[in-house]
Formats: C-alpha cells, sequence, structure tokens
C-alpha cells in the first residue's frame, strides 16, 4: 500500500513522533511505502507530497514542529477541493489511503470524505486535549509541562515584589490546559471557559493568599469570560477560519486585580511558546503508539475511524463519536480545584 499522511490545523508537539511510528510501523511490519502531503489538506488537493522513506523519519520523536508543515485549508474548498477531485488525485498518484492528524476541524474533513466514500483515517491531535473519545491527546502533557515551568519561574519573582501574578495560557474552548498547570504550580485560583467567576471572587482569593504574606498566582485560560463581562469586549469578531478572535483577558483580569485589592500585579501571555519545542516523553510515546496503531488501521482497511487512547489501550473509533462536541472540563474537576483556591 503507499499512504499519504497529513498534519493539519495548528501544530502540536508529537506531530513528528505520530510520522515516525506511522512510517516505521508501516514499513516494518508490512512493507508499505509513505508519502507526507505538505502544509495539510493543502498539500491534498494540489497533489503536493514528499516521498517518507524509513531514513527521512530518523529521530523525529524528539523534533517539534511538523516536519510536513500545516495550514488550516479546507479540503472541500477551491477548484480542486471535494471527494471526486481528491480521489483523481490520489488514483494519478496510486495513493491508496489518507491518513489526516488533526484536530476537530481537520477530524471534521476526514469524516465528510470517509463518509463519502474515500479510504480516509484520522489521528488526534490538539494541545487543548478537547477531543471526545480520547483519554488524552498528545501535545497536552509538553503544553503542561511548558506552562508550569514558567509559572514556577513567575512564582519566584512574583514573590521577591509581593505581587500578583496572572498568566494567560491557551484555551480558546476549555480549560484543561489552564487546570492542570495551575494544579502543577500550585496556582490560587484557575479560570476557565466552563466556568463564570465573578472578579470580585477572584480579588477575594488574591487578597486572601497576599495576607498570608505570599504572592498569588492566577492561571487565565483564554477562553474566560469573567461573570457579567460584556462578551463582545472579550469575543472581539472572529478569524477568517470562523474561530472567535482572542487575546487580553488576562490583561483585564489583571488590571481588575489591582483595581480591586490594590495589589501591585502583572501578566504574562505564554502563547506559543506552550506549542513549540520538543515533545516530552509521555508525549512522544503516545504519539508513537497512535502513528504505529493508525497503520494497523489502515492495514486493515477500517476507514472512518481514528485511533484513541482510552486507559492505557489505544482503540479505535468512529470519527463521528469523536467529533459529538468538545471534550470540556468537568464540574467535579473544577470543584476538586476550587478546594486549593485562595486561603
Ligand atoms: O487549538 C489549539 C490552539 O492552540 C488554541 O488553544 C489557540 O487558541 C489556537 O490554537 C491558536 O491558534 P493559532 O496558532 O492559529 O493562533
Amino acid at each position: 500500500m503507499k499512504i499519504g499522511l497529513l498534519t493539519s490545523g495548528g501544530d502540536c508537539p508529537g506531530l513528528n513522533a505520530v510520522i515516525r511510528g506511522a512510517v516505521l510501523n508501516g514499513v516494518k511490519t508490512y512493507g508499505h511505502e509513505f508519502v507526507g502531503f505538505r502544509d495539510g489538506w493543502r498539500g491534498v488537493v494540489e497533489g503536493d507530497y514528499m516521498d517518507l522513506p524509513r531514513t527521512k523519519v530518523r529521530g523525529l520523536a524528539r523534533q517539534g514542529g511538523t516536519i510536513l508543515g500545516t495550514s488550516r485549508t479546507n479540503p472541500f474548498d477551491g477548484p480542486n477541493g471535494g471527494p471526486e477531485n481528491i480521489e483523481i488525485m490520489m488514483e494519478r498518484n496510486e495513493i491508496d489511503a489518507i491518513v489526516a492528524i488533526g484536530g476537530e476541524g481537520t477530524l471534521a474533513g476526514a469524516k465528510r470524505l470517509a463518509d463519502a466514500g474515500l479510504p480516509v483515517v484520522g489521528v488526534p491531535k490538539t494541545i487543548d486535549n478537547d477531543l471526545q473519545a480520547t483519554d488524552y491527546t498528545f501535545g497536552f502533557d509538553t503544553a503542561v509541562s511548558i506552562a508550569t515551568d514558567a509559572m514556577d519561574r513567575l512564582r519566584t519573582t512574583g514573590e521577591s515584589h509581593h505581587r500578583a501574578m496572572v498568566a494567560e495560557v491557551m484555551g480558546r474552548h476549555v480549560g484543561w490546559i489552564a487546570l492542570h498547570s495551575g494544579m502543577s504550580a500550585g496556582a490560587h485560583a484557575v479560570l476557565i471557559p466552563e466556568q463564570q467567576v465573578s472578579m470580585e471572587q477572584v480579588a477575594k482569593w488574591v487578597s486572601e493568599v497576599h495576607e498570608r504574606g505570599r504572592s498569588p498566582l492566577v492561571v487565565v485560560a483564554e477562553g474566560f469570560i469573567p461573570e457579567g463581562f460584556d462578551e463582545v469586549l472579550h469575543n472581539k469578531g472572529v478569524e477568517k477560519d470562523g474561530r472567535p478572535r482572542l487575546g487580553g483577558i488576562g490583561d483585564y483580569v489583571t488590571q481588575e486585580i489591582e483595581r480591586l485589592t490594590g495589589i501591585e500585579t502583572r501578566n504574562t501571555i505564554l502563547g506559543h511558546i506552550q506549542r513549540g519545542g520538543a515533545p516530552t516523553g509521555f508525549d512522544r510515546v503516545l504519539a508513537t503508539r497512535l502513528g504505529m496503531a493508525v497503520t494497523d488501521m489502515v492495514h486493515d482497511k477500517e476507514w472512518g475511524k481514528m485511533v484513541a487512547l482510552q486507559g492505557t489501550e489505544i482503540n479505535r473509533v468512529d470519527l463521528s463519536v469523536a467529533l459529538d462536541g468538545l471534550k470540556t472540563v468537568p464540574q467535579h474537576r473544577w470543584e476538586e480545584a476550587k478546594v486549593l483556591f485562595g486561603r
């Protein structure tokens, strides 16, 4: 078989490890051949790809980013998009299957193509950890560990100046990175999109900690909306791909803490640092196993599915299950974290 891999959507530490796992298992176990489409679905619709021999994936597990490049191109857009054109491209290049490594948008595209009869499967990817049907996505552990390290550093400078410190982390729709990095760094408040909290409550938590002579640390996910906050202020329109335009919530939270408590407060936006660099050991192993498992699934011709971590096993699940809404932080996980806030 000749299998085409693509990485699409925002990049994520572990993408290269998936590519390596897929190629090594495919070549060694089955004698399959691999190609890599450049820049996600753009490479598919334009038939732009590179050969992926075994030598090309050597040492890739520890490398951040994606050697294939990525984009947010929709496979149904443009004169060469859509299932008929993609089928012609596959026939012309003798490609037998497509493996789409991506988040919600990418996997939705993969599902539509599979529903149209194309041999397409998926591998779930997002640092946000918000995909259903998989316990964890690779990239999440790396993002949490980068954010934890940054917060540990904010703590020492905060303590020196007797300041409150705010750290804004990624998480457009869900607060997994904020919750885990906040818990790991011992934050005194974690603000996530799933839970509305008033700025008065945040100020209370901060003041309690400050009164104990500590430097309060507040972690805020970029999609957090404070109680009573004018959504229009936060949601300043939408990006080209329909995602809400974000940014600035950390600044707002910082200003409000200062106004309500009188404590000098500083904000740090961690931004794309959370997506860069080498994956953690956990993410390398998870990504490698997913890559290997997706090759087995392609070999078995089980189209319209993705591989997923469930417990300690890698299972095959229908893409429709994975795409049934986002995996948000459940109430009990928030209540559990809240016990640690404030005093
Ligand atoms: O979906 C992952 C994510 O990292 C979000 O948390 C964040 O809002 C978004 O990507 C940023 O995307 P971009 O790189 O396009 O700015």
